[in-house]
């Protein structure tokens, strides 16, 4: 298990073109979650559920990871087994900046990837519309009910099990990007000795006075800093 794991939300992929949920012009300003992101919702509203996804992903095609991404990357690479990279995003920006699929914990889904209601294949579309890869159809077992690879509200998220395994061996807590209103980040920073919080601005659903070192500023700001201070905690550690 790894001593520091970074968390991030969706504020470390807004610099590179993807909205986040909750600030102003944020996705939950123009989608109501219920119709497109809550359990049920491939049932009661099908059509625009794929919809939205398909859009998001073909969205996705032409988005570059941003310096925050690539600095992680590269302390990835250094540090490999002492750093944990998990994500509440569901875009592929730390993949292309060079992280290994694997390596990435992504707690609520991947955009690029289907899944056939059938037989429970999980297979990767690239950039495509549901529609126009294998046909439409599951390349297993032929099925036409392939929905979105990502979790909605309600619905099980098996990857949560990982995020506490993680957090019950760290030491450094680094928080970027994330609101705090679907994952507790005060909580989870209450098991954690040190833990950095890097967001645009102050969120209701953090408490920021819980935190060793608080950097109000875009992540692509704070993100030397933060390897800095991730570099320094694990050199001393050795
Ligand atoms: N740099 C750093 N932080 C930023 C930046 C930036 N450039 N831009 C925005 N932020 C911060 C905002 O201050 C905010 O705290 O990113 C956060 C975005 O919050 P949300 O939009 O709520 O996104 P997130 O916390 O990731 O949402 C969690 O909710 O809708 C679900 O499944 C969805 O994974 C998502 C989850
Ligand atoms: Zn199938």
């Amino acid at each position: 298990m790894a001593k520091v794991v970074i968390l991030s939300g969706a504020g470390i992929s807004a610099e590179s073109g993807i909205s986040t949920f909750r600030d102003s012009d944020g996705l939950w300003e123009h989608y109501d979650i219920k119709d497109i992101c809550t359990a049920g919702c491939l049932e009661t509203n099908r059509a625009m559920t794929v919809e939205f996804y398909d859009k998001r992903r073909l969205d996705l095609a032409d988005k570059e990871p941003n310096k925050a991404h690539r600095v992680i990357a590269e302390l990835k690479a250094k540090y490999k087994d002492e750093i944990a990279i998990i994500t509440q995003n569901v875009d592929d920006l730390f993949e292309k900046a060079g992280i290994v699929h694997e390596d990435v914990v992504h707690l609520h889904g991947y955009l690029t990837k289907v899944e056939c209601e059938k037989c429970g294949l999980v297979y990767d579309i690239g950039y495509k519309n549901t529609q126009d890869s294998y046909n439409g159809k599951c390349p297993t077992c032929g099925s036409e009910k392939i929905r979105p690879f990502i979790v909605m509200f309600g619905e099980a998220a098996p990857m949560y099990a990982k995020l506490n395994h993680e957090i019950n061996d760290c030491e450094l807590l680094v928080i970027i990007g994330t609101s705090g209103n679907v994952i507790s980040v005060d909580i989870l920073s209450s098991y954690v000795d040190k833990t950095i919080l890097n967001n645009l601005e102050p969120s209701f659903a953090i408490n920021d006075e819980l935190y060793t070192q608080v950097l109000y500023k875009k992540a692509t700001e704070a993100i030397d800093e933060i390897a800095s201070d991730i570099e320094i905690f694990l050199e001393d550690r050795a």
